[in-house]
């Protein structure tokens, strides 16, 4: 058995929004521990978001899809991983919307493949460790009050949080049936630098710098609870490394904003920022047909994991969205290059009037 400081660890999809900054993390805090990046590099995968670590000795990146059975299989049994953690996943709402299935087939079947080819390594590791990282969206909508807590019963209504749904069921279910080690946690909305502009903030950022509408769904009186991206990572790095056996964790900051507050606050950011006339970005708020089974309002009680580990949030949302718009508009050279090829057509499709 390796010593505890040396230890081959999966990242699965570490090249996206999430999986960029733990890896970034986990590299640079745990150089006894190799990290191996899987990504199969998706329209939201970006190798350009770990340049700056990609050279590090204990970094590798293997390009590969979780949804092909053998390649996994193959892939586990000459890597020996000591530890799965697991974010690679079909991600936005609104695609699972018009393409269900591959939501099915990564979020569902990659994490299947993942779980039966860890099954093994656990059996020769006794400190092997599945680790998936999921969404508070498995536990539907909230209503004008309360909190989702680890007990809230799942109740899925978009085919996304539906598969994320499946895949904690799954790894809760290989948990009971075969033994195998793991921890779960649910995180509310995260933003900061990385987002794919797809996501509400980061495309929000985006269109304001291109003068172009902000297309806010319905009246845009739905509750989101953000988090910064960062804060998350550290979430994850005290989960896996702390977080008790078989138990499930939800990740949040208390910070819940109305879609229409955030962002008329982005608004007036965004023109302080760029220099424009206060009121100027506002006027590109367009309300839009509403998304369909859109879930009311998310707000996540992270008791648990504050009093049991010791997690708390490092930044305010204010300085969260300051850091964040900073970076992209220094970054605006990874905007246009990620919003080019697929997703630009996508993008096109999806808003042609
Ligand atoms: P993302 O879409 O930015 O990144 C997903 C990554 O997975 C990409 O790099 C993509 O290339 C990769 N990927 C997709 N399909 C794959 C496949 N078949 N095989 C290998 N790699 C594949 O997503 P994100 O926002 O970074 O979310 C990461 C995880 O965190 C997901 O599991 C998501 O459900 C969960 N989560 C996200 C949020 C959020 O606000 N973004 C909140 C809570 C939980
Ligand atoms: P999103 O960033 O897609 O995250 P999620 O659906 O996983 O919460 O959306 C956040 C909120 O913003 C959600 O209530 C939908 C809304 N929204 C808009 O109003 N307009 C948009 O263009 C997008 C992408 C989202």
């Amino acid at each position: 058995m390796k010593e505890y400081a040396q230890k081959d660890i999966l990242i699965t999809g570490g090249a996206g929004f999430i999986g960029s900054h733990v890896v970034r993390r986990f590299v640079e805090t745990y150089e006894g521990y190799h990290i191996h990046n899987l990504d199969a590099l998706t329209y939201a995968g970006n190798l350009e978001n770990l340049r700056d670590i990609e050279a590090a000795p204990n970094y590798s990146f293997i390009k590969g899809d979780i949804s092909d059975t053998d390649y996994i299989n193959q892939l586990f049994s000459q890597k020996g991983f000591d530890g799965v953690i697991h974010l690679a996943a079909e991600s936005h709402v609104d695609r699972s919307i018009t393409d269900p299935l591959s939501f099915v087939k990564t979020n569902v079947l990659g994490t299947v493949n993942l779980l039966n080819a860890s099954l093994d390594l656990a059996k020769r590791n006794p400190d092997f460790r599945f680790y998936h990282i999921s969404t508070d969206e498995v536990y539907g909508a909230l209503g004008n009050t309360g909190l989702f807590a680890e007990t809230t019963p799942y109740a899925p209504n978009s085919p996304y949080s539906a598969s994320k749904a499946g895949s904690d069921h799954f790894v809760r279910a290989y948990g009971e049936t075969y033994g195998l080690p793991y921890v779960i946690s649910n995180c509310s909305n995260n933003y900061g630098p990385n987002h794919f502009p797809e996501k509400l903030i980061p495309l929000f950022i985006n269109n304001i710098i291109h003068n172009k509408p902000l297309p806010v769904y319905g009246d845009g009186n739905y509750t989101r609870d953000w988090l910064y991206v960062k804060d998350h990572a550290a979430a994850i790095d005290l989960v896996f490394h702390k977080g008790k056996k078989g138990e499930t964790y939800n990740i949040g900051g208390f910070n819940e904003w109305k879609n229409i507050d955030l962002v008329r606050l982005l608004c007036q950011l965004m023109d302080a920022k760029l220099n424009r006339a206060e009121g100027s970005s506002e006027k590109l708020i367009t309300f839009v047909k509403d998304r369909p089974g859109h879930d009311l309002r998310y707000a996540i009680d992270a008791a648990k994991i504050h009093k049991e580990l010791g997690w708390e949030p490092s930044v305010t949302f204010e300085e969260g969205l300051d850091l964040t718009i900073d970076w992209y508009l220094k970054n605006q050279e990874w905007l246009d290059h990620v919003t080019s090829g697929d997703y630009k057509a996508y993008y096109q499709k999806q808003y042609q009037q």
